[in-house]
């Protein structure tokens, strides 16, 4: 199979340090499921992401990421997955993941995929050969199968809970039909957990990503990635202990004990899960590309996420502390701050990101009564965010991620200043969290909506009919989305917002191409003499450029850009001194008296 395979991108031209591409890229998030939807049938598929490569392109990110689009029951949306070299027949086929791939490098967007090692889905031939072949075979070994405590067996093996909810172990029924062994699963009953003590399972990821390299992908987003090891004997976990990032506090709830330096779940953050990670780095270090990794790590504290990027591992971490650290002054320089000099320590460029797939959209977040504040997920009998506000912080938060040295992640629909659906009926939801928590926890479903992109079209373009023998013809329309959509989405509509002055598209658009032009992502970051978080003031300065050019010699002027936000309520000075600036808002709005706003945000180039 040919694959087309894209260069870095000249440096010369811009004097530009020769970095591997994902050091300073944008990479967006496309969660298949709801970007668009090309036949019709109500749920995103891989030829809608194709045919809207362009709309990417326009955006000018470098990379997208796709949850998964593997064979999957479904039953948590895909990450869990029954066949990992197959694409489940709702997203479409092998060769449209081989399209997919090479119209994307065509357009100059690498592509990463997900990858799902913790477990796999329970209709995985492995599985499904687990529970066939009984206590003590080799198939079972390939996953965590146990006796159960008690006199007969009937209570699991430990305490362990799932992070859906509920206990981690499942009975099954052996062949004579009797009551039989336990097996985990962290995640859904629909989940089991691979054992990552079995060569045979260390060989199958092996050839795992070889079979994706192969077919040109630029890197992998790895699931769960601090799961994969579990302690022998599978102790009880003291859960009053179990800490997930709660804030950016350094030291806020740790995944591991400060005095012994072990982790406190036995089943998360195993320092022998790192053999894992140097073993697929040799696997993408035979490819040529350059090919890269990123860890999902929900771990705590940042020196110990950033374990996961120490030479020869992986070459990102998702930074979650940024991530919560909400819009407060001193949580962000708090966890910019500690990223830097973590991320320092081990030689490894940072992230930023604000939102993903399993977090509440931070343009809802942002617009809570305290806009640091971190639900797991919001209904209509909660407080609802002010939507306004909410979307006013988020363009000023894009100024702040998109001007931070490093790689940055954006959440499909966070270009459009999309909202969470907040209002979103219980009969609607299909996220595993709501029901394995009784309806208690509103689950993932509001930040996962179809995207908008025509605001007059039915289910606001999301779903374009089938052109032939798909489930819908033009004459039948298209099936309702999956999820349903706010009528907000619709003055969000992508077709609203392109090419649109003023838009939060065409913000983002502007931020990434002065980003690129000022290789801002590769430059050096200070706190600038105006920032003073006690005031509610972020101000940084990054400078790119300067030394000599790589072909000629000439010399290159230094670039200093000045990003200041305004997270106070008061407006704040703005320096001045510059020749070029964009704001979050008109800048009627951004600039009352020559002051910055409240909630307002500026680049501005010093010369
Ligand atoms: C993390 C994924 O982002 C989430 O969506 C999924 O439910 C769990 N891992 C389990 O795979």
């Amino acid at each position: 199979m040919t694959t087309h395979r894209l260069s870095t991108p000249p440096s010369e031209a811009r004097n530009r340090p020769v970095t591997p591409w994902w050091v300073d890229a944008v990479i967006y998030q496309v969660y298949p499921r709801s970007f668009a939807d090309a036949d019709g049938d109500g749920m995103g598929d891989l030829r809608g992401v194709t045919s809207r490569l362009d709309y990417l392109a326009q955006l000018g990110v470098d990379a997208i990421w796709l949850s998964p689009f593997y064979l999957s029951p479904q039953h948590d949306a895909g990450y869990d997955v029954a066949d990992y070299r197959a694409v489940d027949p709702r997203f479409g086929t092998l060769e449209d993941a081989d399209e997919m791939i090479a119209a994307a490098h065509e357009a100059g967007i690498r592509v990463v995929v997900d990858l799902v090692p913790n477990h796999t889905s329970s209709e995985h031939a492995w599985f499904q050969a687990a529970l066939a072949a009984g206590p003590d075979s080799p198939e079972r070994a390939r996953y965590h199968f146990a006796e159960g405590r008690g006199e007969h067996g009937e209570l699991p093996p430990n305490n362990w809970e799932s992070t859906f909810g509920g206990g981690a172990w499942t009975r099954v029924t052996e062949a004579d039909g009797t009551p039989g062994q336990w097996y985990l699963h962290l995640f859904d009953t629909s989940q089991p957990d691979l054992n990552w003590e079995n060569e045979e399972v260390r060989e199958e990821f092996r050839s795992i990503l070889r079979f994706w390299l192969d077919r040109g992908v630029d890197g992998f987003r790895v699931d769960v990635a601090h799961g994969l090891i579990k302690q022998p004997g599978y102790p009880d976990a003291d859960h009053s202990r179990m800490g997930m990032v709660t804030d950016a506090g350094e030291d806020a709830d740790p995944t591991f004990d400060p005095d012994t330096f072990e982790p406190l779940t036995p089943f998360l953050d195993q320092d022998r899960v790192h053999e894992v990670y140097r073993d697929w780095r040799r696997v993408l270090d035979s490819y040529g590309h350059e090919p890269m990794m990123v860890a999902e790590a929900w771990v705590a504290p940042l020196s110990r996420m950033f374990r996961y990027v120490r030479p020869g591992e992986m070459h990102q971490t998702f930074n979650f502390t940024y991530l919560m650290a909400g819009w407060d002054a001193a949580s962000l320089t708090h966890a910019i701050d500690r990223s830097f000099e973590q991320a320092g320590r081990v030689g490894a460029p940072n992230t930023w990101v604000l939102s993903n797939h399993d977090t509440v959209r931070h343009a809802s977040r942002y617009g809570l009564a305290d806009p640091s504040s971190y639900p797991a997920g919001i209904t209509a009998e909660d407080e609802q965010p002010d939507e306004a506000v909410g979307r006013r912080r988020a363009r000023a938060a894009a100024m702040v991620e998109l001007g931070l040295p490093g790689s940055a992640y954006i959440y499909q629909g966070d270009e459009l200043g999309l909202p969470e659906h907040t209002t979103l009926a219980a009969e609607h939801r299909q996220d595993p969290y709501f029901f394995r928590t009784d309806g208690k926890e509103p689950g993932r479903d509001g930040c996962r909506i179809p995207l908008p992109w025509a605001a007059d079209e039915p289910s606001y373009g999301f779903s374009t009919p089938a052109d032939d023998d798909g489930p819908a013809s033009a004459a039948e329309g298209v099936a309702a989305p999956w999820l349903p959509q706010p009528a907000s989405f619709r003055a969000l509509a992508a077709d609203r917002q392109v090419g649109v002055e003023g838009s939060v598209f065409e913000l983002y658009r502007r931020l990434l191409q002065i980003r690129g032009e000022l290789d801002l992502g590769t430059g050096t970051f200070a706190w600038s003499e105006h920032h003073d978080p006690a005031r509610g003031v972020l101000a940084f300065t990054v400078t790119s450029g300067g030394g000599r050019h790589l072909g000629s010699g000439e010399p290159i002027p230094a670039r200093t850009v000045l990003v200041m936000a305004n997270l106070s309520t008061d407006p704040v000075d703005l320096p001045t001194g510059h020749s070029r600036a964009l704001f979050s808002l008109e800048e009627a709005e951004a600039v009352q008296d020559g002051r910055l706003a409240h909630d307002a945000a500026a680049w501005l180039l010093m010369d």
